[in-house]
C-alpha cells in the first residue's frame, strides 16, 4: 500500500473579512450549439446551472452571415435562439448578457459587410434592454466580447453613442485576447495600462486566458489581481471578469498542428477557483464554458445524442473526443466555490463527495486516429481527485496495478490527491475511488477504461463522482455509493 501526498488547498482567510460587493457567476454559452433548442431546453439548462449557483449565461455568437463552414449557415437563426433564451430566462429569474465573438472581423475571416456592425449590434442590444433577464452592471447592460481588438476604439465608442442616443447605457468588458496572452508573459499591469490607453471607450475587462499558455504551471490568480487592481486604480467603472475553466483540449482533426493542443489543466479548476475566492475577489466570474464541446471545457450534461435532439451539435469527427466523456460532476466543484465566492466564507460541508477526473489514454499511446497534439507532454498520466468530506476520512484510489493509493481528507476544506496510471494497462483498466470514514465506506467505479488501445488519441478527460450527486442531476454519469 502506498500513500499519496494530500494537497491541502489553502483556505483563504482574507476572504472571511472581505465584504462582497458584487459576486455574479456567468457561464459562457456557445449559441452555435443551440440550433435545435426549444424554450424548454433553455429552461432545463438554466435550471441545471442555477442548481450550482450560476446566475446567468454569456451568450457567445458569431456574425450571422459570416460562416460558410457551419452546417447551419447562415447563422441568422442565432438571433431566434437568443430570443428563446430571453423568453426562458425571464421565466426562470435567470440573467443573460450578449457576448459577441469579434474574432470574426473584416480582414480576418469575414467578407466585407458580413462582420459585426454597430447598427446590427445596437439593434439587438436595444431589443433586450427592457428584459428582466438582461444582466445589468451599475444599471447598465453588460456587453462582453471574445477578441475584437481589430475593430478599434472608435467602433465601440460609436456603438455606445448610438445606444445612449436612445437612452440605453451599456458597460463593455471586452475579452481582448492579445492583452490577456501578453499578460501571461509580461507585466500584467502594463498590459492593463496599454489596454486602457488604446481603448478609452471601454469600461471593464474580461481576462479570457484562464488556461496557462503553453506552459506547465498552475494558473493561479496573480495576473487577475494585477489586471483588476490596475483598472480599478485608474478609475474604470466596468466590471473585472475573471474566467475559470476546468480544462482545455482542442483538436480540429484537420492535420494542422496549430489546431490541436492541450493546456496543462490537471489541477486547473480547483486552483483557479481557490485564487478567485481567496485573493482575486473578481466582480464577476465567467465559467468557460457551459457547452463548448470542441474545446473540452463543457460543464453541461452531454446531450443524449449529438446527431439529433435538442442539444445536438455539428461536431463532425470531433465528436469522437466528446462521446461519453461526461463532465457533469465538475459542477460539484463549481457549486462549492461559487457558494464561497458569494458568501465570502467557506461553506459548511454537509456530505462526503469525491470528484475525480482522468484522461482515457496515456500521452504516449499510439492510437489509430487523432494526430499529434501540441503540449502533449504537459499533463500527467494520472487520476486526480478532489475530496470534500465532513470529518476525517481516507480516500483510496486505484488505477490497475497502482492499487490503494491513499490520502487523508478532513472537514477543513477540499483536499486533492492522485494516482498515476500504471505502466502496464493490459487490456484497459477502470479506476476505483472510495471514501472511508470510520466503519463505513462508499465506492465509485468509473465506467470508462484507460487504455493504450485507442481509436482516437483524446486528451479530453472523463469526470466521475463518489457520493451523492443530486445537484448535478446524476444524468449521464455513474454515481455509485
Ligand atoms: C486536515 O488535513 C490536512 C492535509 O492533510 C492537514 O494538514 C491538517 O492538519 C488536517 N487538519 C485536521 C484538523 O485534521
Ligand atoms: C450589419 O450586419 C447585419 C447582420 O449581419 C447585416 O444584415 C447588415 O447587412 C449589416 N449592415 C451593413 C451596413 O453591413
Ligand atoms: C429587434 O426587434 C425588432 C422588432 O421586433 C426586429 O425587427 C429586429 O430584427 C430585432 N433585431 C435583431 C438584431 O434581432
Ligand atoms: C424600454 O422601456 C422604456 C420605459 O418604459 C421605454 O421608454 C423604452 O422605449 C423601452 N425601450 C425599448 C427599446 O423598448
Ligand atoms: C499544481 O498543483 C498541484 C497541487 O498542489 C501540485 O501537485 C502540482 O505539482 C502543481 N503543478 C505544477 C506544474 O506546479
Ligand atoms: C456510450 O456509452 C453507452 C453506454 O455506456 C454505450 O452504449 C455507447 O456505445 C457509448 N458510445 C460511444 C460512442 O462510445
Ligand atoms: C481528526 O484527526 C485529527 C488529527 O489526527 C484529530 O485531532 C481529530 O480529533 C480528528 N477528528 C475527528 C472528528 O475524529
Ligand atoms: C468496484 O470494483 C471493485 C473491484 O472490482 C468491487 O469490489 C466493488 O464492489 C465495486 N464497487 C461498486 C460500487 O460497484
Amino acid at each position: 500500500m502506498k500513500t499519496t501526498t494530500a494537497f491541502l488547498l489553502p483556505i483563504g482567510l482574507s476572504a472571511i473579512s472581505t465584504t462582497v460587493d458584487a459576486a455574479t457567476v456567468l457561464a459562457h454559452f456557445m449559441v452555435q450549439n443551440s440550433y435545435a433548442y426549444s424554450v424548454s431546453t433553455w429552461q432545463e439548462d438554466m435550471t441545471s446551472a442555477q442548481q450550482v449557483g450560476i446566475d446567468g449565461f454569456a451568450l457567445n455568437w458569431i456574425p450571422p452571415y459570416c460562416s460558410s463552414t457551419d452546417a447551419h449557415h447562415n447563422l441568422a437563426w442565432q438571433a431566434d435562439q437568443i430570443a428563446n433564451a430571453f423568453t426562458a430566462a425571464e421565466q426562470q429569474d435567470f440573467k443573460l448578457t450578449l457576448s459577441f465573438d469579434m474574432s470574426y472581423g473584416v480582414g480576418s475571416n469575414c467578407p466585407t459587410g458580413l462582420a459585426w456592425n454597430e447598427t446590427y449590434m445596437s439593434s439587438i442590444i436595444s431589443n433586450y434592454t427592457n428584459s428582466s433577464a438582461a444582466y445589468k452592471w451599475n444599471n447598465q447592460m453588460l456587453v462582453t466580447t471574445y477578441a475584437g481588438e481589430k475593430y478599434g476604439n472608435a467602433f465601440f465608442q460609436y456603438l455606445k453613442q448610438t445606444l445612449s442616443a436612445q437612452d440605453i447605457h451599456i458597460s463593455i468588458a471586452p475579452g481582448f485576447t492579445s492583452y490577456a496572452y501578453a499578460a501571461q508573459n509580461e507585466a500584467a499591469a502594463g498590459q492593463a495600462n496599454a489596454f486602457m490607453s488604446e481603448f478609452d471607450a471601454l469600461d471593464g475587462f474580461l481576462n479570457w486566458q484562464s488556461w496557462p499558455l503553453n506552459k506547465k504551471l498552475n494558473n493561479t490568480g496573480d495576473i487577475d489581481v494585477a489586471l483588476q487592481s490596475t483598472l480599478k486604480a485608474a478609475g474604470k467603472t466596468g466590471p473585472y471578469i475573471m474566467t475559470i475553466s476546468p480544462w482545455q483540449y482542442k483538436d480540429l482533426n484537420d492535420g494542422n498542428p496549430e489546431d490541436s493542443w492541450v493546456s496543462y489543466s490537471d489541477y486547473l479548476f480547483p486552483s483557479r477557483f481557490e485564487s478567485a475566492v481567496s485573493t482575486v475577489h473578481p466582480d464577476i466570474i465567467e465559467l468557460q464554458t457551459w457547452n463548448d464541446w470542441g474545446e473540452s471545457h463543457y460543464l453541461r450534461d452531454l446531450p443524449a445524442s449529438f446527431s439529433s435532439g435538442p442539444a445536438s451539435a455539428t461536431l463532425g469527427t470531433m465528436q469522437n473526443y466528446v462521446n461519453n466523456q461526461s463532465h457533469s460532476a465538475w459542477r460539484i466543484i463549481a457549486d462549492y466555490y461559487i457558494n464561497w465566492y458569494k458568501s465570502g466564507s467557506p461553506p459548511d460541508i454537509t456530505q462526503d463527495q469525491v470528484v475525480y477526473w482522468y484522461r482515457t489514454h496515456p500521452k504516449d499511446a499510439t492510437c489509430n486516429g487523432g494526430g499529434s497534439v501540441r503540449n502533449a507532454q504537459l499533463p500527467a498520466d494520472a487520476v486526480f481527485a478532489w475530496a470534500l468530506v465532513r470529518n476525517n476520512a481516507t480516500v483510496t484510489m486505484s488505477a490497475g496495478q497502482n492499487a490503494f493509493w491513499q490520502f487523508n481528507a478532513n472537514g477543513t476544506g477540499p483536499q486533492m490527491g492522485m494516482v498515476p496510471f500504471p505502466d502496464d494497462l493490459g487490456d484497459g483498466i477502470l479506476p476505483e475511488v472510495s471514501i472511508s470514514n470510520g466503519g463505513s465506506s462508499i465506492t465509485g467505479n468509473a465506467s470508462t477504461y484507460i487504455t493504450s488501445d485507442c481509436d482516437y488519441m483524446n486528451f479530453n478527460p472523463v469526470v466521475g463522482l463518489v457520493g451523492p450527486g443530486d445537484k448535478v442531476g446524476a444524468t449521464n454519469q455513474k454515481v455509485l455509493g
